[in-house]
């Protein structure tokens, strides 16, 4: 199998450190987060009653859903009360500037 295509997504230079951004590639709703200079991209919609995940807070590698309180880890997808329920995460890269992710 060929290896999924990297999908633009947003100017590197718009994602601060310690911020999260909204992202659509393909329509599928994604969430990007700069911790500790690394760029990480998750599942926009929360695993629990689908809310945008964007709209919470994030603190260190933990974001916080806006509805209910449910915690992620951004590196992993982990939902942290149990790790076994995980949001899907995405490859990232950052080039000429830009940063891209891939969906599969
Ligand atoms: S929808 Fe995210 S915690 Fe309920």
């Amino acid at each position: 199998m060929s290896e999924p295509s990297w999908i633009d997504v947003l100017d590197d230079a718009a994602l601060q450190e310690g911020q999260m951004a909204a992202a659509y590639p393909l329509g599928v709703n994604v969430v990007l987060a700069r911790v500790g200079g690394a760029v990480y991209a998750v599942s926009g919609k929360c695993a629990h009653m689908a809310c945008p995940l964007f709209a919470g807070k994030l603190e260190g590698y933990t974001i916080t859903c806006p509805c209910h309180d449910w915690r992620f880890d951004v590196r992993t997808g982990a939902f942290l009360d149990a790790p076994e329920l995980r949001l899907p995460v995405y490859p990232t890269r950052s080039e000429a500037g830009r940063l891209s992710i891939q969906l599969a």
